[in-house]
């Protein structure tokens, strides 16, 4: 076998050892082919493959070369060299890889992968906010349109958005779409915050009644911060995904729940396995569109690509630039 296939079936082998504990072996067998066809296509056209978090084990751990939240991805596409990128996400994230890299060539799986927060708002209405309050600086969550994204002043990912809320000047912003984190940030800033009526279909739908069910002395509740507030006032630590990894390592807890998206407790379980993970399984339909036989599809004929309007383009790279050169103070 010549050097560089046995290196490819290696590293293969390996992804497979980080989770067999995970996954059978027959269900390895059938990802398998799909996960050697990936790999061959990502050297011949160096591609690079970015996973956020709420992807599944055989795409996070069988082909991803970064996983992330939504910051890590946007600072990972900021900073790669591949000619190629795939994004096993949501539509919005591809685009910010998009924006940040406008000569490389971008693919998402499945074009049809939205975001009930993306969706809930337009450029027309940023400008419709602007006019009812002028000179209001406009913060907009990654989740958005790249249109959305070139009308704002800065951005934001649930990871740093107190602290960009704080960057500003003036005693009020104009933060926007999701009306849960907007309260949430409002709940850790003196600044007054003009919210939009957004929200996550998936972390909307939990409640504190359920939430409580869960519960019990020595269980560590972690919740994200798009959930209503009556919910994270049930959790001992709110953050965004990759700030709950960071607090299972600091408190090394024995039982977690997670109150987040479904697929997320696989990722973690991976990285501790002595911990114990319930949830309410509530799955976002939009990141499930991602299947490695849609990604091998698009490594294979270079689509769908996200093209973008150079106009939109620089303008939503300010705003990202601006969040990008704040980064991360909660710990990842
Ligand atoms: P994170 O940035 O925390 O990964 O969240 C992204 C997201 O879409 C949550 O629903
Ligand atoms: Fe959008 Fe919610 Fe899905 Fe995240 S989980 S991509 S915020 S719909």
């Amino acid at each position: 076998m010549p050097a560089s296939i046995s290196t490819l079936q290696n590293d293969i082998d390996a992804r497979y050892a980080r989770i067999a504990s995970r996954m059978p072996p027959e269900e390895w067998a059938v990802h398998r082919p799909l996960i050697e066809g990936i790999a061959r296509f990502k050297r011949e056209r160096r591609a690079v493959v970015m996973a956020h978090n709420y992807q599944p084990i055989e795409i996070t751990h069988g082909i991803a070369d970064v996983v992330g939240d939504s910051l890590a991805l946007a600072q990972q596409a900021a900073a790669t060299d591949a000619d190629v990128i795939v994004l096993c996400g949501v539509h919005f994230m591809a685009e910010t890889a998009k924006i940040l890299n406008p000569g490389r060539t971008v693919l998402i799986p499945d074009m049809a992968a939205g975001c009930s927060l993306a969706s809930s708002i337009t450029a027309a209405d940023i400008r419709r906010l602007r006019a009812a309050h002028p000179g209001v600086p406009v913060v907009s969550y990654v989740n958005t349109s790249a249109e959305v994204k070139a009308e704002s002043d800065v951005c934001c990912t649930s990871a740093n958005a107190v602290d960009i809320v704080e960057s500003l000047p003036g005693q009020e912003v104009i933060f926007l779409p999701d009306r849960y984190l907007g309260r949430h940030v409002q709940a850790h800033t003196r600044k007054r915050l003009i919210l939009w009526d957004g929200a996550c279909e998936v972390h909307e739908r939990f409640s504190a009644a359920e939430v409580r069910t869960f519960k019990a002395p020595g269980v560590r509740v972690l919740a994200h911060p798009e959930c209503p507030p009556e919910v994270l006032a049930e959790a001992d630590f709110v953050g965004s995904t990759a700030a709950m990894g960071g607090d299972i390592r600091r408190h090394r807890p024995d039982r977690v729940v997670l109150i987040t998206e479904c697929s997320m407790a696989g990722n973690l379980a991976v990285e501790f396995p002595a911990v114990e993970f319930t949830q309410p399984c509530n799955l976002c339909p939009h990141m499930q569109k991602i299947t490695l036989p849609k990604v091998l599809r698009a490594l294979e004929t270079l689509s769908p690509a996200v093209t973008l309007d150079p106009a939109i383009i620089a303008g939503a790279r300010r705003s990202l630039d601006r969040m990008l050169a704040v980064g991360r103070r909660e710990a990842a």
